[in-house]
């Protein structure tokens, strides 16, 4: 090939150049084009780093042009309604018309195969309650008896997501957002900044690794600066992060350009230096220790509502907290339960796809375990991962969770078109960069009134689907409300699925066989499970 080009690229060099000199001068505007293509394909001969060029000179630069290409002509042309990674046309599409509030309907029946294995449906009722008689802002109560100042939640707020990974538009928009719908607005690690606070939405402050917002200069908790934020009027819940689904196990780095002045005062860290957020916290180191400072975060907030965020792993260290909990009597008021399915702006291959129980496997299990001990009454559970619709808001509903939080579908409410660019700093839509000339383009007048239309049409409809299965409040939604097809011929419920469990029945010793293992292992002095040759300690 190299060869070829060298002869082709010769010839039309000495035939271009012959022909301006011999016939015409206007050739030579040909004989350049020639001469900067014979110089590409020279460049990209004698490079090193390109295979694919070194041995194709300029054709080999198509086949880049053509993977960046790849999935735009895909989602354009190629995709059909139910495909589509992570969320599909049909999924964007509705999260799209319900912020703009456009047209809800669909013509001509679903597009679902609904003899698909891992079809899901909803039960309905021969005695359907009117939509008018329910209430059609249903909302939850989070704060237990520690609690001096319970929050009432809407049954969907803000997944956590921060001022860094979004930018000053986004964050502004969701806010202002929350304000309209009167909904909560989760501030994700990063702190609170101006821009959460400037139109007055409820936060959930959450703390990470990193502590940020309330860390002394070594990056260890700080109990005066936590105080202070936490006292914050618009601040009505505390989320302290374990883990996300996206990425759990895996800390951060804020690298030191993108530590601007602005960002090192929100998260109270040095500006232009490389910081990092450990995978661990520093603040206590075993089950028992993070129920006491669960307890000292609500001491130190004026008693709000405290609660913490974790994708499933392993088993045994939530029973290890479980009993932690039950030790000191001493409860947090919620529990955010994120799916392996999660997103992030930026996390690794292996982590995004392999680390984590997904969302419905962890929320059953977190159910059952607190029903089994006969704590649930104290812990408001709240479930994410992969929330587009009403449909899956009743779904997790009817498996145990109390409300609900949504990140990307609020970021598709807010322009988000899954250019999958968020690691770029480039994304299209000014959502999840930084770059000014980009982020120009999100207009939060416009977007926050999307981000509240979305809100509202998800409720709306999830009081609907409560009401076409004859229920007037979504605590008599259960697991036997929810179908799937397990195979071709074969349908179960979900609590045939996930089969429930009896308030206080593992206090009797009733621990299924499929926890017992877990039960083994779980210790609140320690973390993990341990091994010593092939026997567990
Ligand atoms: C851009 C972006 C940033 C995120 N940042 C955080 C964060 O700071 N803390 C956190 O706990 N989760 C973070 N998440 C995870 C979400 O809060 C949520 O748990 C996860 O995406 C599942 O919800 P979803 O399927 O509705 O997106 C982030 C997600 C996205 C898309």
């Amino acid at each position: 090939m190299r060869q070829y080009f060298i002869v082709l690229s010769s010839l039309t060099l000495i035939f271009t150049l012959g022909i301006t000199l011999l016939l015409d001068k206007n050739w030579s505007v040909i004989f350049l084009i020639v001469l900067v293509i014979s110089i590409l394909g020279y460049i990209d001969m004698f490079q090193t780093k390109h295979t694919i060029r070194r041995i194709y000179p300029v054709l080999g630069r198509f086949r880049y042009i053509m993977e960046e290409l790849r999935p735009k002509l895909y989602q354009y042309f190629i995709e059909s309604d139910i495909d589509g990674r992570p969320f599909s046309r049909i999924e964007r599409s509705t999260v799209y018309q319900r912020a703009k509030q456009e047209l809800e309907t669909i013509p001509f029946g679903t597009q679902l195969d609904v003899y698909q294995e891992g079809y899901e449906w909803m039960c309905h009722s021969m005695s359907p309650k009117a939509f008018e008689d329910l209430d059609q802002d249903p909302r939850v109560i989070i704060g237990n008896r520690d609690c001096k100042q319970p929050y009432s939640s809407s049954m969907l707020n803000i997944s956590a997501m921060s001022y860094g990974a979004l930018s000053a538009q986004a964050v502004e928009a969701l806010n202002g957002g929350a304000k309209i719908g009167n909904f909560a607005h989760n501030t994700g690690e990063g702190g609170i900044s101006t821009y959460h606070l400037k139109h007055g939405g409820d936060l959930i402050w959450q703390i990470g690794t990193g502590y940020f917002g309330c860390r002394d200069e070594k990056g260890n908790f700080n109990p005066e600066l936590f105080s202070k934020n936490a006292q914050l009027p618009n601040v009505k819940m505390i989320e302290l992060k374990i883990s996300q689904g996206a990425k759990p196990g895996h800390g951060g780095i804020l690298p030191a350009s993108k530590n601007s002045e602005e960002i090192a005062k929100i998260r109270h860290v040095k500006p232009h230096t490389k910081i990092a957020s450990p995978p661990y916290h520093t603040a206590f180191s075993t089950p028992l220790e993070m129920v006491q400072f669960i307890q000292k975060l609500r001491d130190l907030s004026g008693r709000k509502p405290i609660g913490f965020k974790l994708c499933i792993g392993h088993k045994a260290e939530f029973i290890s907290i479980c009993k932690a909990m039950i030790h000191l009597d001493i409860y947090p008021d919620f529990i955010t339960i994120d799916g392996g399915e999660g997103g992030t702006g930026a996390a690794p291959q292996e982590f995004s796809n392999y680390i984590g129980a997904p969302m419905l496997d962890g929320l059953a299990f977190v159910d059952n375990i607190l029903n089994g001990l006969n704590i649930r009454k104290h812990i408001k559970i709240i479930a994410s991962g992969k929330i587009t619709s009403a449909f899956h808001v009743a779904r997790a509903v009817a498996l145990g969770a109390d409300a609900c939080n949504s990140a990307r579908a609020m970021m598709m409410a807010l322009g988000c078109i899954q250019a999958l660019l968020c690691n770029t700093n480039k994304c299209p839509t000014g959502i999840t960069t930084q770059d000014p000339k980009l982020t120009i383009g999100l207009v939060v007048e416009d977007k926050k009134t999307r981000v509240a239309n979305y809100h509202k049409g998800i409720i709306k409809n999830f009081v609907e689907l409560l009401g076409a299965s004859g229920l007037d409040d979504m605590k008599n939604l259960t697991r036997s409300h929810i179908y799937k097809r397990v195979d071709l011929n074969k349908m179960k419920t979900y609590e045939e699925v996930f089969p429930s469990i009896k308030p206080g029945s593992m206090l009797q010793g009733e621990i299924p066989e499929k926890y017992q293992f877990d039960f083994d292992h779980s210790n609140m002095n320690r973390w993990g499970l341990t091994t010593n040759g092939n026997q567990y300690i």
